[in-house]
Parts: structure tokens; sequence; C-alpha cells
């Protein structure tokens, strides 16, 4: 019976769907478009409580930056204590009332725990986590000799983000508050030589994804994809992993990044152009595989033509 009503489904269902939504689709652009510009109110960020993952460096410190001159208090937590001072210190010339640093290893359950408490302790409660701490990594899957670099990777890509948000759910739903979650575009293109990135990646779209209807109507979240974004993450790429891509500028990443949060925006990709990728996963995924191969990673491991030119045009080539 079971086996015939699955018959019946992809029979009726798929098709019957199919139909469905190309009618939703015109009215579902409009009813958003009237749902944003008359009911759904641009977040106000000056006094909120905004803490932040990874703020030493990168789309981190730049996300910071971004979020004192809108005059939020924040709370920023990496490892590098420096760093960390140095950026806070800007952040309060760039406007931010008050800012703690908390040095942190997020690897570590509890200090993520740390954290959390410490700001509320300081400030009271918190409106907005940015999850943004992460490392990236170069290596082709199966030429990995020490197994723990795959738990190495996890423990910062995916559970660094899982562990700041578990402790700061309840403090957020208080505030009806926000999560911003930094993935990544590697969440939904196959690029070779960071397969377990793009795992812990995808792992994130599917745990911020169900929070999202987990938690609806009590917290916003904010799932941003940037493409390649010139950090120190990508400066130790090979330029046979960037492949032909452009990097975009750390600044003009966070600005969008925060400018789509305040929107309350679901998803925002940056650059915009790696939106594409999405229509080619979903319709032809067997080009995007083809792109991924012989475009970025080179036929049988070699370097791929355009990173070839890359190295001829004078691009820095890191081993
Ligand atoms: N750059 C890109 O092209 C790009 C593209 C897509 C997504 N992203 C994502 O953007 C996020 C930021 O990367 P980025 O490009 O800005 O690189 P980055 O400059 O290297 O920044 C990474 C940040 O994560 C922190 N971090 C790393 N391990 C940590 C740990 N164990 N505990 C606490 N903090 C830790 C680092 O601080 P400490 O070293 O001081 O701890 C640093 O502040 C990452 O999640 C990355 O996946 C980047």
């Amino acid at each position: 019976m079971e086996r015939l009503l699955n018959v019946l489904f992809n029979l009726t269902l798929f098709p019957g769907g199919i139909l469905v939504l190309l009618v939703l689709i015109p009215g579902l652009w409009v009813f958003r478009f009237l749902y944003k510009t008359f009911v759904k109110k641009e977040m106000r960020v000056a006094g909120k409580t905004v803490i932040i993952t990874g703020a030493s460096s990168g789309i981190g410190e730049s996300l910071a930056f971004e979020y004192a001159q809108r005059g939020a208090n924040l709370v920023l937590t990496a490892r590098r204590e420096n760093l960390l001072q140095k950026n806070a210190e800007k952040c309060r010339q760039l406007g931010s009332p008050d800012v703690l640093v908390v040095p942190a290893d997020l690897t570590k359950v509890e200090n993520n725990k740390k954290v959390v408490d410490q700001a509320v302790e300081h400030f009271g409660g918190v409106d907005i986590v940015v999850c943004n701490a992460g490392k990236g990594h170069s290596w082709f899957f199966e030429a990995v000799e020490d197994t723990s670099e795959f738990q190495k990777i996890a423990d910062i890509d995916f559970w660094g983000n899982v562990y700041p948000t578990y402790y700061a759910m309840p403090h957020l739903k208080r505030a009806g508050g926000q999560i911003v979650v930094i993935d990544s575009v590697g969440g939904f293109i196959p690029y070779p030589r960071q397969s377990l990135y793009n795992a812990q990646k995808q792992g994130l779209l599917g745990l911020y994804d169900t929070l999202r209807v987990e938690a609806a109507d009590e917290i916003d979240i904010t799932i941003a994809c940037p493409g390649y974004i010139r950090t120190a993450m990508t400066e130790k790429l090979p330029v046979e992993q960037l492949g032909p891509f452009p990097l975009l500028p750390v600044k003009v990443a966070a600005r969008r990044i925060v400018e789509a949060a305040v929107r309350r925006d679901r998803y925002v990709i940056v650059p915009g152009w790696y939106k594409l990728f999405l229509l080619y996963r979903i319709f032809a995924p067997e080009v995007m595989d083809w792109t991924n191969r012989y475009i970025i990673q080179g036929e049988h491991h070699r370097p791929a033509l355009l990173g070839q030119i890359k190295q001829w045009l004078g691009y820095k080539v890191v081993d």
C-alpha cells in the first residue's frame, strides 16, 4: 500500500507541485515586496549587543567595524587577544558605545558558554550573534595522512557555530534577536581541495534553515554565503584553488552582509554572481562538476588551464 502511495505521489504530486510553484512564484514575489515594504521593519542596531566570533581578522574584523559605525555594543571574540584589543579600540572610535573583548578558543565547548555568559553579565543580554570564526584548508581528501585534520576543521567550522548559537539562543529569543551566519558558497559549490570545509558549510545551511523554522517569530536568521573574499584565509590558498575568480575586498563584503542582516534577509550571496551556481546545481550538476574539475582543479590533479594563465599573469603561487 505504501509503495503504491509513493508511486501515486511520484506521478501526481511532483508535476502538480511544479505547476503550483509556477503559479505561486509571481504572487510570492509581490507578497515579499509588500511585506518588506510595509510590514517587516529593518533591524535597529544602535544600542544593541552584538557578539562577533572570529573578530580578530578578515571578515569578522570588518563586520565589527560595520556594526560599530551603526552604534552597536560589541563583544569581540577569537584567540588572538592583541588583535581583538586593537580592533576594539577602532570600534570605539567608529562609534561603538562599549566593546568587550573575550579571548577564547571556540573549539572548546565551555569557551562558547563563557563568551555568552560574559556578554550577558556585562551588557545584560544579547541581541545579535554573528557566527563567523572559521578556517579553510587546501588539501585533497585522500591526500590527508593525519585524519585528526578532519576533526580540526569540523571543530571550528561546524561546532564553532553550533555552540555559540546554542548558548545564545535563550537570550536571543528574549530579545527578539538575530543570528548572522558566515557560511560560504562552498555550501553549494563542490570546490575541489576543500571537501571537509564544504561539508561543514553545507551542514550549517541545514542547521540554520531548520532553526529558522523552529524559532520562527522569535529569532531572525541571515545566512551569508561569501564567495572568495580577500582575507588572510584566501591569501594562503594556492592559485589553482582560487581558479579564475576575482577576490572581493573584505570591506565591501562586510558592508553587504550587514546591510542584508539589517534588512533581515534570509540569505545573502556576495558577490551576487555566485547565485548562478545555485541554478547549475539544480539544473546542470554535470556542468558544475566539469567546471570545477577541469577549470579549477585541473585534469588528474594537474594545475588547471586557468590557474596556469593566472600564474603567467604574475599571480602569487603558494605551495
Ligand atoms: N575569505 C573568504 O574567501 C571566505 C569565503 C567564504 C566564507 N568565508 C568564511 O568567513 C569566515 C571568516 O574567514 P576570513 O576569510 O575572515 O578568514 P580569517 O581572516 O582567517 O578569519 C578567521 C577568524 O576565525 C578565528 N578563528 C579561527 N579559529 C578559531 C578558534 N579555534 N577559536 C576562535 N576563533 C577562531 C580567527 O581568529 P584567531 O586566529 O585569532 O582565533 C579569525 O578571527 C570563516 O567562517 C570562513 O569560512 C571566508
